[in-house]
């Protein structure tokens, strides 16, 4: 059943509590980087402030282990979120307590204000299950919960890129506000109805690409798309843990040895549903992980003493090549250390080959985090049919879980 939407409700004269994600990365000054989670956030924003609602907007930033940490306060995104918006926006610099419970009770139609990191505070974060067996753990983050839910009449939740958590302001929040308003932002809504759409209607040939240090955070997600999608292409640390079980040298590249008979039990899923797996058949290696590091290309083995920092050229233009024909693409995870440039050279391969088989007609969906930030930093975000905002959330989606938070908010 599909969520109602702030499309759906009249929030004039109310004060509108919203979870975005500003989860946003910030260079040694604590700059902005990427204001794409932001941006991303604005429809939601708008249409609240148009519509005659006084917003109070709430996110995390960070993993600052619940106590104060100026490192990781949401001020740089008050001052770009206001830029954006060409309006002020008011800040309380705690998420509760009596400066924020004044200012959103001062709070007018049309005003917008942003309260400080929910993760200031460890109730923001206790996990549901340590809740359900501690009976402090459940009031101190009940009561967290409640505090929030008491300074708003309407609980908007618009933050995908958190929605595989259970943080106390994705789901205790809105329980403690049942019997009034709890919608979802135009953000989630898009990222639902992409997602959603692609995987359970996908144009053939369905590729997905895989990457990143660990199959074991890729296990589910493999599981689900076997017997959806026509090829997995796996490159990054992971593909090492695949490329051991099947007899290869690896020398002394990322493995996880505990995997590598799951790994191999998974090729053969695949092989029996009929899923093409595409590893890297050359690697980009180094004796020592660091910027400026010598590096040559490994073909088939990898010597002793080396380590697979990339794919080979050969991989990225095989990989190229099978991404090419798609009418339906999956993207997460990048395929070596792309951050140290020049290790960078397989996700890039891989993000232009995206691109172009998009500009040929396919659809394709790149998750967040490190994938989104390939193909940002080469300027082909535009080309793309949708870069999630979220890269731990897009991967649970495509593991096929559920997300609790969204399931208690109100049907249309
Ligand atoms: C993300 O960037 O994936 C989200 O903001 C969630 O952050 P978290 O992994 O710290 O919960």
């Amino acid at each position: 059943m599909a969520k109602k939407t702030v499309a759906d409700i009249d929030v004039r004269g109310r004060k509108v509590l919203m979870r975005c994600d500003f989860n946003v990365p910030l260079d040694d000054d604590r700059n902005i980087t990427s204001d794409d989670r932001i941006v991303k956030a604005l429809p939601t924003i708008t249409s609240v402030l148009d519509g005659g609602g006084a917003l109070i907007l709430m996110s995390h930033l960070g993993r600052p282990g619940g106590q104060k940490d100026e490192k990781f306060s949401l001020t740089p995104v008050a001052k770009r979120l206001s830029e954006l918006l060409g309006k002020d926006v008011f800040f309380a610099g705690d998420c509760v307590g009596a400066e924020a419970k004044e200012k959103a009770r001062a709070l007018q139609p049309g005003d917008c204000m942003l309260l400080e990191n929910l993760r200031f505070h460890k109730e923001e974060t206790i996990k549901d299950k340590a809740a359900k067996e501690d009976a402090q753990l459940r009031k101190a983050k009940d009561d967290f919960a409640q505090e929030l839910a008491d300074i708003a009449d309407v609980y908007v939740d618009d933050a995908f890129g958190t929605a595989h958590r259970d943080n106390a302001s994705m789901y205790t929040v809105p329980m403690a506000m049942e019997g009034k308003p709890r919608v979802i932002g135009f953000l989630i809504e898009k990222e639902l109805k992409f997602l959603g759409e692609t995987l359970s209607n996908p144009e053939r040939p369905f590729v997905a690409i895989l990457g990143g240090a660990k199959v074991s955070d890729k296990i589910g997600v493999i599981e689900n798309l076997i017997g959806k999608v026509d090829r997995i292409i796996i490159g990054g640390a992971m593909a090492y843990t695949f490329l051991k079980g099947r007899g290869k040298s690896i020398g002394k590249s990322l493995c996880e040895d505990d995997f590598v008979d799951k790994g191999q039990e998974l090729l053969d899923q695949a092989a029996d549903a009929g899923c093409e797996v595409v590893l890297p058949v050359d690697h980009c290696v180094v004796r020592k992980v660091e910027a400026g590091a010598p590096h040559r290309t490994a073909v088939g083995d990898i010597e002793p003493g080396f380590q697979a920092v990339d794919i080979g050229p050969m991989a990225a233009q095989n990989f190229a090549g099978k991404i090419a024909d798609a009418k339906t693409i999956v993207w997460n995870g990048p395929m070596g250390i792309f951050e140290m440039p020049p290790f960078d050279k397989g996700t890039n391969a891989v993000a232009l080959a995206v691109a172009a088989a998009t500009e040929k007609g396919a659809r394709s969906i790149i998750g967040g985090g490190d994938s989104a930030s390939a193909v940002e930093k080469l300027g082909v975000q535009e080309k793309i049919s949708h870069v999630s905002t979220g890269g731990g959330a897009s991967l649970e989606f495509l593991e096929g879980k559920k997300f609790k938070c969204l399931e208690i908010l109100d049907e249309k």
